[in-house]
Formats: structure tokens, sequence, C-alpha cells
């Protein structure tokens, strides 16, 4: 054959890893945590295989296990010892969060990312206060919906009121981002490196530059969840942080999966705002959205490997269907390629492990 063009040339072994386009480093990495003030003892989270809830005591510990694979950093999420309708312990100084990040910054090198939201503070499960009235709507019902749980696709039961079409707006947008800022500056004074609003409020990002500066933290970076999504990905999360809704969705304010050009538009807001690296979440169902940012925008780009691109890959292997070591690494090198500088996941410490069984032993 007189074939000119070869690409199989390139794919020799003494050539292939040097004309890689994409690599992945443990540096790349964020380990999302789960610190639990209801626990004197680490729990399993049956959803998420070989993640767990870790009291307090145990956050030290957690991060450094996190840091001997190579991963330098963590972002840190909270589960209350109680929750109230405005979420009062997500801004406590004695909160569960504030409390880890004092302790691993105080004994470890980590780097210390926290996700800002009332989802798992509030007993609704909305990610700020209601609007007036629809709180008392929610009470007069009793208990919602009676297990307290969402369906599987994030939805659950009849919105409130019965009968009728559901609330344009379930959460009160304006009262959330200013208790948003006091979460922030709550975890910047504890010692938190980055933070991160998770929350889909309008205003959100700028409300807490705003909070953060007036408290003397110009120089603690945002990293906003930018294009985030309304997903059924999140299902196995509600296990880990125990936010699901217990009424109604949160279709009011995360964005329609449907909807690319929206995310666009959501991001540069973020940036007006003063976010300093931009997130899209979920990460594999939004490739597209991951590389339209990178191609828009000049900050750095991160994406949220959630908990259900986790447990997927964890149920097949389980069957034997999937090599799940093999399959976790080519998600976060497909999330890379895609445009993303930083992943946030859960096979962050397996992952780095094995970048560094790969790498010679010096
Ligand atoms: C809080 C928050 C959620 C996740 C991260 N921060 C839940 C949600 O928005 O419903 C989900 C992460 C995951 O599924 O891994 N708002």
């Amino acid at each position: 054959m007189d074939l000119t063009q070869r690409p199989r040339r390139l794919r020799s072994d003494p050539v292939r890893d040097l004309v890689g386009e994409t690599s992945l480093s443990p540096s790349d990495l964020i380990a999302p945590i789960f610190v639990d003030a209801t626990t004197d003892e680490r729990v399993p989270i049956e959803s998420m295989p070989g993640h767990e809830r870790v009291p307090v005591d145990e956050s030290v510990a957690r991060v450094e296990e996190v840091l001997a694979t190579g991963v330098e950093a963590v972002m840190v999420f909270g589960i209350p010892r109680s929750k109230d309708p405005t979420g009062t312990r997500a801004w406590a100084e004695d909160g569960v969060v504030q409390a880890a990040i004092r302790r691993i910054t105080a004994e470890t090198d980590a780097t210390v990312f926290t996700d800002v939201c009332l989802c798992e503070y509030t007993d609704h499960g909305h990610c700020g206060p209601l609007e007036d009235g629809l709180e008392a709507a929610h009470a007069a019902e009793g208990e919602g919906d009676s297990d307290g749980e969402a369906d599987a696709d994030g939805t659950s039961g009849p919105g409130i009121p019965h009968g009728h079409r559901e609330p344009t707006l379930t959460v009160d947008n304006d009262a959330a981002i200013e208790k948003l800022a006091q979460v922030a500056v709550s975890h910047a004074e504890a010692g938190a490196h980055v933070v991160a609003p998770s929350a889909s409020m309008d205003g959100m990002v700028g409300a807490i530059r705003e909070g953060l500066d007036r408290e003397g933290f110009e120089s603690v970076p945002i990293m906003s969840y930018a294009a985030k999504y309304r997903s059924a990905f999140y299902g196995p999360f509600r296990d880990a942080a125990d936010g699901a809704p217990s009424f109604g969705d949160r279709r009011h304010y995360q964005m329609d999966p449907g909807n690319a050009r929206e995310a666009r538009r959501e991001v540069a807001l973020d940036v007006e705002e003063g976010a300093d690296v931009l997130m899209v979440k979920p990460a594999l169902p939004y490739l597209d959205v991951i590389a339209d940012v990178r191609r828009e925008f000049d900050h750095p780009v991160a994406a949220y490997n959630v908990s259900g691109e986790y447990a997927m890959l964890h149920a097949a292997a389980e069957n034997g269907w999937l090599d799940l070591e093999e399959t976790a690494f080519e998600s976060l090198l497909s999330i890379k390629r895609a445009g993303a500088d930083l992943i946030l996941t859960y096979f962050a410490e397996d992952v780095a492990d094995g970048l560094s069984e790969k790498r010679p032993q010096a």
C-alpha cells in the first residue's frame, strides 16, 4: 500500500506518551469529604462505596488519607447537629464545617475548599429560606412528602399548594444570598482557602464577594458552581449529606438539563460578579458545556464529577461489567480533554493512587 498518512506511527510505545494531548495529575483533583456532627464514628455511605461521613474528631485523619495519595485539595461538606428553617448552623462559629476547617488547616497542608450552601442545614432541605407564606403552607400540610425523601428523579410528589400549579419560586433569593455571604465569611474566618457557592441563587457570587471583602478576606477566591444543572445524578449525594428537599424540587433555581446557551449567560454573570474559578456540574453528561465555557472564558474551569457518576461505575464494576479503575481514569481524562483544569471527584484518591503506581519510583 502506498499510504503517506499512517496515524498509527505515533501510537507505538516509544512515542505514544510524548505526543499525548491530555494528562491527568493528582494536583488536578479535589476530593470531597463529609464531616458529620451527628456521629462519633465513621459511617459508610451506602450508595458511594469507599466513602464515609466522619466525625469532626476524624476530619484531620480523613484529610491525611487524601494527602497520602498525592491529592492536595479537599472540598468539605458538613452534616449539622440540627436543622431549622433558615439553616443557621451553616454560619455558626462552632458549626461542623467551621470546626473541621480549623483543625484541618492547623494540622495539615491541604488546600481547603468549602461548599457554601444551605440545603444540608435547612429543615426543608432547600438551598435557602423559603418565601413568605410557603413555609406556612408547608407546615399546614404536615410533613409534606411523608417519608421526607425525593423520588429518584429528584422530584417529589405534588408541589405546594396541592391541586394547583406549583409556585413559581420556592426559595427567597435575596434573603438566601445574604445568608450565603454569612456562610462564606464564617468559612473564611475558620481558615478556608477557597469558598465554593453551590446554591444557584441570582447575585450569589456578588453578595459573597462583597461580604468577604468587607470582612478583610479580599484574597479568598470564589470557585462558583456557575453552570449547575438540576440533575438526577445527584441522587447518591443525598445519602452522603442528607440534603434532599422535603417537598418540591430544585427546578426553580437549578438549570434545566437541555439548556447550553443559558449556561454561558450564568457563567458570564458570575464572572461579572467576581468569580475566580468557574465550575460546571455535573461533568460527564455536560462535557459540551465544559468545552463551551473553556472556549468562551479565560478563567480556570472546574468540573464536578458528581455522586451519580461515581455510583454508576461502582455498580457496574460490582457486577463485573466494567473495569472500575480504567473507567474512572477514562472519565477524568475525558473531563480534562473537554477543557476542565480542576476536577472534583469521589475517585480522586483511587485515581491518584493509580497514577503514582504508574510513575517510576525515584
Ligand atoms: C449542595 C450540593 C449538592 C451537590 C453538591 N453541593 C446537591 C444538590 O445541589 O442537589 C451534589 C454533589 C454530588 O452529587 O456529588 N447544593
